[in-house]
């Protein structure tokens, strides 16, 4: 049976004393969690020290919104994974369609960023999704197809079971605007079909599949809820204790 998966994106959000009011905002009501249900904050990286500390004690864990795939040297700005596994991450964010969009992120560099945070032991949360006018013109299973194709390449077999995959539909990131639960549903069977045909029937099934689009207490149980929907990505209610504490509390429901 998979677990569900609730991590909080706090994107671009947070140094390191917001980051401390927020955590103990979210230890305060939720330091431990269920045994079915993993939870992850994802600060900035200059907050992920402060996210280990005051995190050391509870069942939440810590992972990073992004990782360079070059080992070390003269890159000025990145951050590698060795970096990140000695600072005490687990997971890490790869090719956000935030990323895609403003910052050059390409198929072929997310795949990279894949293959390092799996050398390093950090799990890759690899996001996909389609922008608006993709939906419309009916090409967003293709599209979607296309993005985890070319995030997975040379992934292995055994390598694929640290993979978790994160559906962000583009026109849902950020707008108040959700997926509904069918059109979830729907996109995340057709990703595990995908998981299928590249990996095998047991390795699909074992794959954490996260929606994330304006997910929030008020739809997450609905969400949540669905037969592929093994978790969130969640950005801006995962600023609030409270809203994100409750999100915690819905997935605990339904294992
Ligand atoms: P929102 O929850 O703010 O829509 O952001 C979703 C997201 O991009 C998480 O990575």
């Amino acid at each position: 049976m998979r677990k569900l998966l609730i991590a909080g994106n706090w994107k671009m959000n947070c140094g390191p004393y917001d980051a401390a009011e927020l955590l103990e905002g979210l230890i305060s009501q939720k330091s431990e969690v269920d045994e079915n249900v993993d939870v992850l904050v994802c600060p900035p990286f200059v907050s992920i020290g402060m996210a280990v500390k005051y995190l050391y004690d509870t069942d939440i864990q810590v992972g990073a919104q992004n990782i360079h795939f070059e080992e070390n040297g003269a890159y000025t700005g990145e951050i590698s994974g060795s970096m990140l596994a000695e600072s005490g991450c687990n997971y890490v964010i790869v090719g956000h369609s935030e990323r895609r969009q403003y910052f050059g992120e390409t198929d072929e560099t997310v795949n990279k960023r894949v293959k390092k945070s799996l050398e390093h032991k950090l799990a890759p949360i690899v996001c996909v999704g389609e922008s608006l006018d993709q939906r419309k013109s009916d090409t967003h299973h293709e599209v979607v197809e296309n993005q985890i194709k070319a995030a997975l390449e040379h992934v292995s077999n055994s390598e694929i079971l640290d993979v978790v995959i994160a559906y962000e539909p583009i026109w849902a990131i950020g707008t108040g605007e959700t997926a509904s639960p069918e059109q979830a549903q729907e996109m995340h069977k057709h990703i595990r079909n995908i998981l299928t045909n590249l990996y095998g029937d047991e390795a699909a099934e074992a794959i954490n599949i996260l929606y994330g689009g304006s997910m929030k207490p008020a739809n997450a149980r609905d969400l949540l809820d669905q037969k592929d929907v093994d978790g969130g990505l969640i950005g801006g209610a995962s600023l609030d204790a409270e809203s994100f504490s409750e999100i915690i509390n819905i997935a605990e429901d339904l294992v």
